[in-house]
């Protein structure tokens, strides 16, 4: 199982929020070195250099292949071959099945194909070392639904289908992965994001359980990796609500009808 002390990795949107979160409580715990990875390249090097010298911010979209690759080859030189990537960057965009293609490309490009690209960098080397750590920044929308976005719904769904493909495929070769699945988080992705879909996806989240801190959300990570954990759950009532989903799909998405017609605002 991973030991944060003494790891290293990269964290993906860490400039903010739980990737934040994330790359401090890795230090705090002795990591060896992380890469602050981020679309936000001066965010990236704020955070890092607020980390101190174990810490590296780099610009790096995750949804391209050799962004990603030049932010591994950044960790492998600072600090030595990456034990655990977090595939961290999320964006909350859109609304329904009308959103332009570019919404979607967006969604899917970096809420989903960016795990797979850094997966397609990482997996060879982790089965050729015998080790190695997939963390998957989900959402528990990943597991039930995003009421008022579309595109994150499916997008999230993707992002824990594929860890779970990774987690069967690579478990008995020594790749540990993880899937991380909040609701509600207090980040500028809760307060400014889902923009275009207006208010409804955002109030959806707030009005389904608390909205926790990063930093809780980050240790929850961190004690679920030592645990060899897949699922990690901040908020367990998602537990409940996955077995009411699948207990009974009628009843459940009556349910999650009721909550949408309680934060509908075109009557
Ligand atoms: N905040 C919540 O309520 C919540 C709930 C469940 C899941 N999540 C997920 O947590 C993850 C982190 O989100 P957050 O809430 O910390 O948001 P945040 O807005 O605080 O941070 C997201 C970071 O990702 C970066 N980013 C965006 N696109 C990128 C890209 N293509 N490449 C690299 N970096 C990129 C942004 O610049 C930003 O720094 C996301 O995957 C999000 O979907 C958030």
């Amino acid at each position: 199982m991973l030991d944060p002390a003494g790891a290293v990795a990269v964290v993906t949107g860490g400039a903010s929020g739980i990737g934040r979160a994330l790359a401090a409580r890795l230090i705090a715990e002795g990591a060896r070195g992380v890469v602050v990875a981020d679309l936000d390249g001066a965010g990236a090097a704020r955070v890092a250099d607020e980390l101190g010298a174990a810490a590296r911010g780099v610009a790096c979209d995750a949804a391209r292949q050799d962004d990603v690759a030049a932010a591994l080859a950044l960790a492998e030189e600072a600090f030595g071959p990456v034990d655990l990537f977090c595939a961290n960057a999320g964006v909350a965009v859109g609304t329904d099945e009308q959103d332009d293609d570019a919404v979607w490309d967006l969604a899917l490009d970096v809420n989903v194909r960016a795990h797979v690209l850094a997966a397609r960098l990482l997996v060879p080397g982790w089965l050729a070392r015998g080790r190695g750590c997939f963390l998957a920044t989900a959402s528990a929308a990943g597991l039930l639904t995003q009421v008022g976005s579309a595109p994150y719904a499916v997008s999230k769904h993707a992002a824990v289908a594929f860890a779970e493909w990774l987690a069967v495929t690579y478990g008995d070769r020594g790749i540990q992965v993880a899937c991380l699945c909040p609701m509600g988080v207090d980040t500028p992705l809760l307060s400014g994001g889902f923009a275009d879909g207006g208010s409804v996806a955002a109030d959806a989240v707030r009005t389904s359980g608390a909205v926790l801190t990063p930093d809780a959300v980050a240790r929850v990570a961190l004690d679920g990796l030592r645990a060899g954990r897949f699922l990690l759950l901040p908020h367990p009532e998602v537990a409940t609500f996955e077995r009411h989903r699948t207990a009974d799909r009628d009843r459940w998405l009556a349910g999650m009808r009721r909550l949408q017609r309680g934060l509908r605002t075109d009557g």
